[in-house]
């Protein structure tokens, strides 16, 4: 009954974490795909090509149904995906529509004219493909009116956090906070779009002030994870054990999981 969960690194930690503790029942099947990383410098071609892969490669360990815990990929290669190559047996959900829907205040197939919302000057932080797709400000143009994206590309920071460089990863939150402020003054939320991002919250958080609020992804993904299983629980694959992949150093990788999980994390070769 295994539930694939695929980030281009270890970002996705963050969702695989509030994912398990709402489904303590489920093993996950966690695919780092770390040789690869950064995805967000990468064209979207490149981004399709790597994530239909990966994909594939949890599709193998008995994962019928797969999270791209991956905002990169959601955002440059999901639409794709599931208009022209998933087959009809499997799905693949990603991280985008959860947070759409907690923004909008309404769900994903509310077919209704764009409506006001409570949150009106929104901060989007996430990696330089995510920011070029625009495909966050598409989506709440359907559903929201009056909703100002400001959005800061934090180029350098996805590969820090890989590396474990966390004093570089902090000065790089604050610049790239201070480049958004300079920009939007006063935001009044703002949206961690990358899901190696909430690794460093609490220095997103300092340096945004304590009155902004910072959307949680990886909850909101988490809740509407188990209400999909509990609708689709014919969804759920074949295999019967947690385990975590990776294309990279599988002893570098476990290293850096435990260091930021604060448990510990054993990754095997894809
Ligand atoms: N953690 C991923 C995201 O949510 C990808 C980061 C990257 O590989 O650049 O966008």
């Amino acid at each position: 009954m295994a539930v694939g969960v695929f980030d281009s690194g270890l970002g996705g930690l963050t969702v695989l974490d509030a994912v398990s503790q709402e489904l303590p029942e489920v093993p996950f099947v966690y695919f780092a795909d770390s040789s690869h990383a950064p995805y967000g410098v990468r064209d979207s071609e490149d981004i399709y090509d790597l994530t239909c892969s990966a994909v594939e490669t949890l599709w193998d360990a008995g994962c019928d149904l797969v999270i791209l815990a991956c905002n990169t990929a959601s955002a440059a290669a999901l639409r794709r995906m599931q208009e022209t190559w998933i087959p009809e047996n499997k799905r693949v959900l990603g991280v985008f529509v959860p947070l759409i829907e907690a923004m909008t205040e309404r769900d994903w197939g509310d077919n209704s004219p764009p409506r006001e919302v409570a949150v009106k000057h929104v901060a989007l932080f996430a990696t330089p493909a995510t920011v070029r797709s625009r495909a966050f400000q598409r989506e709440l143009a359907f559903r929201a009116i009056g909703v100002d994206v400001e959005a800061q590309a934090c180029g350098g920071l996805v590969d820090a956090i890989e590396e474990g460089d966390m004093i570089l990863a902090e000065a790089l939150v604050r610049s790239h906070v201070d480049a958004l402020l300079r920009k939007m003054p006063a935001p009044e939320a703002a949206i961690l779009g990358c899901t190696h991002y909430p690794l460093m919250k609490d220095i997103f958080q300092d340096a945004l002030g304590a009155d902004v609020k910072l959307y949680n992804q990886a909850e909101l993904v988490s809740a509407s994870l188990a209400d999909y299983l509990k609708r689709h629980p014919d969804m759920y694959g074949a295999g019967a054990q947690s385990r975590f992949l990776t294309t990279g150093d599988p002893k570098k990788v476990s290293g850096h999981a435990t260091r930021f999980l604060k448990r510990e994390i054993g990754f095997e070769n894809a």
